[in-house]
């Protein structure tokens, strides 16, 4: 197994071949492709978009996508959109990290809907072995992927893609790929997109540099699979499970060129910004991407990290202060510890607070923090959470209500804020 090779940067045209001269020079569909090959336009926006939002690649491959048999519906699973179960709850909800699920599973068989409304869907996944003979797409959404522990290989019509904790991969809606395990177990987050494909944010005042610069993307090159035999095509349509078969590898793109194409991110490349006198900015300033709706500022999906950092602020409240927001937040923990919070929100766990939910450091961390030292910065160190936000109310699906990982205790983490409320008399 060969280490794949990347191209850099975001939103670019790209063009790559696993044989030379394939790519045809100055039209895209000629009378006859190099090699035999075919033609195929994979569109990720409408034809008519703006031109710097139009997403499209062309994909020159031994078969066309449209070879495959008949799909058949797949029992209801674990993984789905079922969104209204129950009706949404305003309380502060934690998940514990979920135990390994008995059974083999891959990627697919592994994932287990928490929580979504009508711009994202929400997921936790747990694989204990690689996709065999099987190939997937999402007809529903763009899909971010943040794995928690092991590492993963994204196979795919586009190249291959390798990705461990505190890296994050965004696969393109439509796109088929196999995923692989690197070790014995896979656990992770994933976000199903239905809105604005994702990009990175504009900078404002901040400037040309920062954040999530474009260079750390990467994007696979051109690598194919020439292989025949009895596999399956799953599909996620419409909320559920899709199969076909298939008699061919579906990943036998030689060589592709445009700008809808899977990329990977590592986190650790992000450019923190924040405080240097007083207060600290709103955690917008940790926003790596964002799917825009159609009012401007507002996203229908924020993906905003909490790195590694330096507090140096003076005078001030350090931690994440106390809040409610008209956007509801996703929370999950990839590595180490949240400054937020003393216990509680371990590697793997998550939690919901969603529209106008106030929640907070909790008492432990309050007091800390109220008679911290200020003189001297805090280095905050072995730590990587993140924050699915949306500007709908999340819905938590029935499995992740009746979840036994879910904790019934978590507001007591508030409980212990005592009433401090003192007036000296007066005279
Ligand atoms: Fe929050």
């Amino acid at each position: 197994m060969s280490t794949p090779q990347y191209q850099s940067g975001f939103g670019n045209h790209f063009a790559s071949e696993a044989i030379a001269d394939t790519l045809p020079i100055g039209r895209n569909s000629p009378q006859r492709v190099a090699h035999g090959l075919y033609a195929e336009q994979l569109s990720g926006t409408a034809f008519t978009a703006p031109r710097a939002e139009n997403r499209r690649s062309w994909l020159y491959r031994i078969r066309p996508g449209a070879v495959h048999g008949s799909f058949s519906a797949l029992p209801e699973a674990a993984f789905h959109n079922r969104f209204d179960e129950l009706p949404a709850t305003p309380n502060q909800l934690r998940w514990s990290p979920r135990p390994a699920a008995p059974g083999p599973r891959d990627f697919i068989e592994g994932m287990w809907t928490i929580a979504g409304n009508e711009a994202v869907g929400i997921h936790l996944y747990q694989a204990n072995r690689s996709m065999q003979g099987r190939y997937f797409y999402n007809a529903d959404a763009e899909m971010l992927v943040v794995p928690q522990s092991g590492r993963l290989r994204f196979a795919s019509e586009f190249g291959v893609i390798e990705a461990e904790p505190q890296e994050i991969v965004v696969l393109p809606r439509g796109m088929r790929f196999r995923v692989e395990l690197l070790d014995d177990v896979a656990s992770g987050y994933v976000c199903e997109n239905f809105g604005a494909l994702l990009r990175i944010p504009d900078l404002g005042p901040i400037g040309s540099n920062g954040l999530a610069n474009p260079r750390d993307f990467q994007t696979p090159v051109a690598t194919f699979e020439d292989i025949e035999g009895s596999f399956e095509l799953v599909n996620k349509f419409q909320g559920r499970l899709w199969s076909a078969p298939i008699g061919h590898s579906p990943l036998d793109v030689v060589a592709w060129h445009g700008n809808y194409v899977p990329y990977k991110y590592d986190l650790r490349r992000f450019n923190t910004i924040g405080s240097i006198s007083f207060d600290h900015p709103d955690p917008s300033i940790f926003l790596v991407l964002t799917a825009p709706s159609d009012t401007a500022g507002v996203g229908t999906l924020d993906l905003a990290i909490f790195p590694p950092r330096w507090l140096v602020a003076q005078d001030t409240f350090r931690p994440p202060w106390f809040h409610r927001n008209i956007a509801s937040e996703f929370m999950g923990l990839v590595h180490g510890s949240y400054d937020a919070k003393a216990d509680g929100f371990a590697p793997g766990g998550a939690s919901l607070h969603n529209c106008m939910s106030a929640h907070g450091p909790d008492a432990v961390t309050f007091e800390r923090a109220s008679n911290a030292d200020l003189s001297r910065p805090d280095v905050i160190v072995d730590t990587m959470a993140f924050m699915f936000e949306t500007r709908a109310v999340l819905r938590p699906t029935l499995q992740a209500m009746q979840a036994p990982e879910l904790q019934p205790d978590y507001q007591q983490c508030w409980a212990g804020l005592k009433r401090n409320f003192r007036v000296a008399p007066a005279g």
